[in-house]
């Protein structure tokens, strides 16, 4: 038996998008939820809008200002997780971004910045973890995308971050798993989400929504203790909003 109510979860970039979608799936379910993100307002008016979900569910909401390129602020941020939850079994490496443009335009800060945030971030954001996730038997899941098996003109940056979390992930669930620990990828095509400078609108219709991802992480998470789907690809049903 599954019990989702005593679940603790830690969500990197929870402050829009995805991350806040989870977030408040995970809150529906009774499940206590840190987020964390880059600035003090984007965090405090992300924790606020939240903070009715929480209440109503008997559940906590907690924002911690954290840049998942800093491992010393990713360290300080579990340590202030840890210590208000209690403990924390679910870790959710979401936080991400994306530079698009020809190798020959790509500057070498976007290069630095899609790495260091994509592809160090979620090796950080488990590196501070990972003991309270063995202790607990919990579960890692990294937000990767389908540009992590994908390739395409313009996503060097991009492809080499997210084809970096698919293979981390992979291979760190082979590390962790005989402690317990599951983990999985999930691999997104089109979400309507502020990614990119996008604002989600009504010809986002087809696109996943936020809210599609909080269903695919409640799922992972009750599923029997023996089976771990390790790597899930997750697309439009219609792309683009044609139908043939
Ligand atoms: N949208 C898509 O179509 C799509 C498809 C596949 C995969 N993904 C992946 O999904 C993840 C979430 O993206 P999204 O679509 O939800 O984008 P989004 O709406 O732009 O949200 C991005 C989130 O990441 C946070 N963030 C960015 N850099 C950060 C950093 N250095 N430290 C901490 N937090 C940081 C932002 O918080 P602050 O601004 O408050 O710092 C925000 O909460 C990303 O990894 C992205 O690559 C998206």
């Amino acid at each position: 038996m599954i019990h989702l109510k005593e679940k603790k979860a830690f969500i990197t970039g929870g402050t829009k998008g995805i991350g806040f979608g989870i977030a408040q799936s995970l809150l529906q379910e009774g499940i206590s939820v840190v987020i964390t993100g880059r600035t003090e307002e984007s965090v405090q008016k992300a924790t606020s809008e939240l903070t009715s979900l929480a209440k109503s569910n008997n559940a906590k909401v907690l924002g911690i200002v954290a840049d998942v390129r800093d491992y010393e602020q990713m360290e300080s941020a579990a340590k202030n997780a840890l210590e208000n939850m209690g403990s924390i079994d679910l870790v959710i490496a979401n936080a991400g971004l994306g530079h698009f443009a020809p190798v020959h335009q790509l500057s070498v800060e976007q290069w630095h910045e899609t790495i260091n945030t994509n592809l160090n971030g979620v090796f950080y954001t488990l590196k501070v973890f990972a003991q309270s996730l063995m202790e607990h038997q919990g579960y890692f899941i990294s937000i990767s995308s389908l540009a992590g098996t994908n390739f395409f003109a313009g996503g060097s940056a991009y492809n080499a971050s997210k084809f970096g979390v698919t293979g981390f992930t992979q291979a760190a669930m082979l590390d962790l798993r005989d402690y317990g620990v599951k983990m999985t990828t999930i691999m997104p095509g089109s979400v309507a989400t502020y990614f990119n400078d996008h604002v989600p609108n009504d010809d986002d219709y087809w696109k996943i929504q936020k809210e599609d991802l909080g269903q695919i992480v409640i799922q992972l998470i009750s599923m029997h203790p023996r089976s771990l789907p390790s790597k899930i690809e997750l697309r439009p049903t219609m792309p683009g909003g044609t139908r043939k």
